[in-house]
């Protein structure tokens, strides 16, 4: 079986405790490298899961290690450039989210990958979920109507290291961004956006230190689709923590999505999903479906991109959605500091599953 060679930059929390693990897993993966600028964190997360090559240097590992697919796990800021350098030295890219903290980086990627031919997109890898995909099938048949009302909200008391809290940080690049690639994903493109955002806890301690937030920790967002449709998205830091099950705050009813006949519910958070609820006007319970996963998890980004790479296959995380997003996220920043609408430009194909792929049940990622 084919292996694609993988790269991986960051070996943070993400990356040691979820996506190594996982690609390390996979039987489309050959891990070949990590790279860390803490040279303690790259040594660790090499040997704990048996790949010879480290580097502290992104260009030295781009250089001198042999791979084909950079995961790029690196705090929100490096996304960007770092994956731009590995574009330019031919790889394909899975940078964790957002793609890039503006435009004018995405922008550079996508023109980059499209002028050689490369794969660049970003997680969240929502879409690849079997709950998606059920949710995604039962809006194309018509089944619940005409999905005119649409929310989500996703939110916690905030993350464990200060970068999260800086400029090209904050809540909605952090947590909203997994209700705006569902929405859109199962929606289409949205055409404006209006918001509400402010820095609601001015101060935070962590490690023992305490430091100024700077970027937006709450943040509601109002999503124009067209033709009458709407969504609206929470999200925020400021959340209470819930006594058992670390710092999430409410895993029950995070989307929403009403119809002209018909009514869904999400069971569990769109990033780790357990289902969806269905009612219609004719039905007299809820109906649950897609509660199997089928080896789906938020952290297999890396290995559904290595697998579609290994099996020539288009991947459903696609660069454009991926550009959406960000459009939307910077957009609802931009409206917040206004007090304006504003228009967007992007569009993405959708929709994101081809209709048959939509009514089949997912294939397991490792299948
Ligand atoms: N923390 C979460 O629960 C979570 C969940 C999903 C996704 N993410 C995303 O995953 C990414 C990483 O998050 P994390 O929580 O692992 O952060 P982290 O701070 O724990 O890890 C980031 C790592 O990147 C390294 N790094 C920084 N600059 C670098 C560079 N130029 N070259 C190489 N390495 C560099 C840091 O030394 C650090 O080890 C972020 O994009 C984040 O948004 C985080």
């Amino acid at each position: 079986m084919a292996r694609i060679r993988v790269g991986v930059a960051g070996c943070g929390s993400v990356s040691a405790r979820h996506y190594l693990p996982d690609l390390a897993a996979s039987p489309y993966v050959e891990l070949v490298a990590v790279c860390d600028t803490d040279e303690s964190r790259a040594v660790s997360v090499a040997g704990n899961n048996g790949v010879r090559q480290y580097y502290t240097d992104i260009d030295a590992m781009l250089a001198g290690a042999d791979f084909e697919l950079l995961c790029n796990l690196t705090p929100m800021r490096e996304h960007g450039p770092i994956a731009l350098k590995a574009l330019r030295a031919g790889r394909h890219v899975l940078n964790e989210k957002p793609l890039a903290v503006n435009l004018h980086e995405a922008d550079a990627l996508l023109e980059e990958a499209a002028r050689r031919g490369l794969v660049v997109t970003a997680a969240p890898n929502a879409v690849l979920s079997p709950t998606f995909r059920a949710a995604a099938a039962a809006i194309a048949s018509g089944e619940i109507g005409k999905v005119c009302a649409a929310r989500g909200r996703y939110g916690h008391s905030g993350p464990h290291e200060p970068w999260f809290y800086k400029s090209g940080g904050g809540a909605l690049f952090d947590l909203g961004v997994y209700n705006v690639v569902t929405l859109t994903g199962l929606l289409g493109p949205a055409v404006g956006v209006v918001a509400l955002s402010g820095i609601a806890v001015p101060r935070r301690t962590l490690h023992g230190e305490e430091f100024s937030v700077e970027a937006d920790d709450n943040t509601t967002l109002l999503l124009d689709f067209g033709d009458g449709v709407q969504a609206v998205i929470q999200t925020g830091f400021v959340y209470p923590r819930r006594a058992k099950g670390g710092a999430g705050y409410d895993d029950r009813a995070t989307i929403e999505l009403l119809g002209t006949s018909g009514a869904i519910n999400w069971l569990g958070y769109d990033w780790e999903p357990h289902g969806i609820e269905l009612c219609t006007e004719t039905s007299d319970n809820w109906e649950t479906r897609a509660v199997d996963q089928h080896g789906y998890t938020w952290k297999n980004g890396g290995s559904a991109l290595a697998r579609s790479l290994a099996l020539g296959e288009r991947s459903a995380m696609t660069a454009e959605h991926a550009y959406h997003t960000l459009e939307v996220m910077l957009g609802a920043l931009e409206s917040a500091a206004t007090g304006r609408r504003v228009a967007l430009h992007s569009t993405f194909p959708w929709p994101v599953l081809e209709p048959e792929d939509a009514m089949t049940s997912a294939t397991a990622v490792n299948e």
